[in-house]
């Protein structure tokens, strides 16, 4: 038994088409305690669940994911599935018991995220994560009770960033993260997870698919595992944990 949390990346991405309903189903049945989504916001107001900014993956000519109606994202074909919506994500939420991680990959829809997971009543079983550190203290403003995660790794030379990801402690503190959520690229992670997680932030590392590394992450103190292959993780961590967050 480990009590390390098992974060599925997109779902069960490696199996089904990322961001889907399937890919979620998918990840639920081999045993993922957390769904990671991306979300973001369409031309007539609503949240969907969708990484890219644009279309271009599936669709030509290839259109801004923030200039679609809902109903233009519904005609994409994912690989054989549809676009979800967060709130079809959050009910699936509330049905099962499974903890969600929803990813904010626009700077400004923290409200209306707040607001689509209190009126499922799923909020405390939620954690939300962003590159965006603007997000991060509307969140913390608006929404004290839900836990944040501040997501680190784009690749950038920019040196305040570099140093951000190296040295990370400010960054967590000025948010009042509760969650560190590093790529396992980011160098001497070895180094600095231990000294993080003694500062008292929970440390869930993306995007690992590596059964060795998941072990190493064990032993370095990580809390959690973001995954492209949750059945992976389970076999290497053993039974569900029934980890919170
Ligand atoms: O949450 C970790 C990871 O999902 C962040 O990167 O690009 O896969 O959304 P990306
Ligand atoms: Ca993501």
């Amino acid at each position: 038994m480990n009590d390390m949390l098992i974060i599925a990346h997109r779902g069960a991405s490696a199996y089904a088409p990322e961001n889907t309903l399937a890919a979620f189903e998918l990840a639920y049945r081999q045993g993922a305690d957390m769904l990671e989504l991306d979300v973001q916001r369409t031309s007539d107001g609503h949240l969907v669940v969708f990484h890219d900014p644009t279309t271009a993956r599936w669709d030509t000519p290839s259109r801004s994911v923030s200039s679609c109606t809902l109903a233009d994202l519904r005609t994409l074909d994912i690989d054989g599935e549809r676009v979800a919506t967060l709130a079809e994500v959050c009910a699936f939420a509330r049905d099962t018991g499974v903890l969600l991680n929803v990813e904010l990959k626009q700077a400004d829809i923290s409200a209306q995220t707040v607001m689509l997971l209190r009126n499922h009543a799923i909020a405390e079983r939620v954690l939300i994560s962003s590159f965006y550190a603007t997000a991060l203290k509307e969140l913390q403003q608006i929404a004290p009770d839900i836990r944040r995660a501040y997501l680190m790794g784009t690749q950038t030379y920019r040196l305040d960033v570099r140093t951000r990801e190296l040295w990370p402690f400010l960054a967590l503190q000025q948010v009042r993260a509760a969650a560190w959520h590093p790529a396992y690229q980011l160098p001497a992670l070895r180094q600095v997870l231990p000294l993080v997680r003694r500062s008292g932030y929970a440390v869930n590392v993306w995007t690992v698919d590596d059964p060795q590394l998941m072990h190493q992450l064990v032993t370095w103190g990580a809390t959690g595992i973001i995954t492209n292959r949750p059945d992976v993780a389970r076999r290497i961590l053993g039974p569900v944990s029934k980890g919170t967050i």
